[in-house]
């Protein structure tokens, strides 16, 4: 006779019983919502490799602030598509932007809801790519002062936490100084510290338009076998002022996930981007999977492997499940 004396299966008996031994959970506090404004008024398109996300117009995505918070999600995310695109993403810092319009909507009807922006250039610039391009290439340095720009203008319309995501060298400390300098000291940084160049932001560059007109964002998104770097990438960014440090795209770089969570003390967050919201729905559509057990399963792994903060389309829908 096998040693029996341990039986795991005592424990999963029943829901109480593994509801109580319970290791990683999910709560609606969890989840922030990422949403993309567009010009116009009364505009609800949906984003075609993204069944359930839509391009939302300033007066449409304060409504669904304030009904996304009624429904218990507490944070949301903003991404831009401006009226016009050029070389200095004039649109990214201007005081009329499309974030600061709708920053200042939101803050207006739904005053509690936790305000992020994404602090990037790629979805302003007429070539696509998150910084200064000279020559074919994206100039690093240069690029600091238009990010810098940006987050005070983020700021000055009243975000709560701008998340820079250029993967500039130094954007975080130069979005700090630029900060404080204006007097938004208390404004958060979430940094996309480790931010892997991947195939699965591909249905994101259809939302936001943002698919960069030449070459690709190798020369300064991580390369995905790699690791070690990833910490230095994090190292880097706590040390220039993060409050925040956010590893991106979440699931297959679960390992990542975990590394920093061992080695850093900030809150962690992950970002479920648009490729792994959109191999969910597809399947979930066709009926291949069980969509909200899918769900709920790869963002309970997200959190398990260590997140603190989970960005994901499905913030809804998971909340929806958690307290429905
Ligand atoms: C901007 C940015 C991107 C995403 C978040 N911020 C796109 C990119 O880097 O190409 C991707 C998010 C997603 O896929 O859901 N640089």
């Amino acid at each position: 006779m096998p040693n029996l004396t341990h039986r795991p299966r005592r424990l999963r008996k029943n829901e109480a019983l593994r509801a109580l031994v319970r290791e990683a959970r999910l709560t609606r506090d969890d989840f922030v919502l990422p949403l993309f404004v567009c010009p116009g008024w009364s505009v609800r398109k949906e984003i075609s490799s993204m069944p359930g996300v839509h391009n939302l117009s300033v007066d449409e995505v304060t409504k669904e602030v304030a009904s996304a918070y009624v429904g218990g999600v507490r944070s949301v995310i903003l991404f831009g598509l401006p009226e016009t695109k050029d070389e200095l993403a004039s649109g990214a810092h201007a005081e009329t932007g499309i974030v600061q319009q709708a920053i200042r909507a939101i803050r207006k009807a739904t005053p509690e809801v936790i305000v992020m922006a994404d602090t990037c250039l790629c979805e302003y610039t007429s070539h696509g790519h998150c910084g200064v391009v000279r020559g074919g290439e994206v100039l690093n340095d240069e690029s600091l002062e238009l990010l810098a720009r940006t987050a005070v203008s983020q700021a000055e319309a009243g975000a709560d936490v701008v998340a820079p995501s250029a993967m500039m060298d130094g954007q975080v400390g130069a979005i700090r100084e630029a900060l404080d300098d204006s007097g938004f000291e208390h404004v958060a940084i979430m940094a996309y510290a480790v931010k892997y160049a991947s195939a699965f932001y591909g249905p994101f560059r259809e939302a936001a338009e943002s698919a960069p007109a030449f070459g690709d964002r190798r020369a300064y998104q991580m390369d995905p076998p790699n690791a070690r770097e990833a910490m230095r990438e994090a190292e880097l960014d706590f040390s220039e002022g993060a409050d925040i440090l956010m590893v991106k795209p979440a699931t297959v770089y679960l390992d990542i996930l975990k590394m920093v969570r061992d080695r850093f003390d900030l809150p962690l967050a992950a970002y479920h981007v648009s490729g792994e919201y959109a191999m969910i729905k597809a399947a979930g559509q066709r009926g291949w999977l069980d969509e909200q057990r899918a769900m709920m399963e790869t963002l309970t792994s997200i959190k398990r492997a260590g997140a603190d903060i989970i960005l994901t389309y499905y913030a809804r829908e998971a909340i929806r499940m958690l307290t429905g």
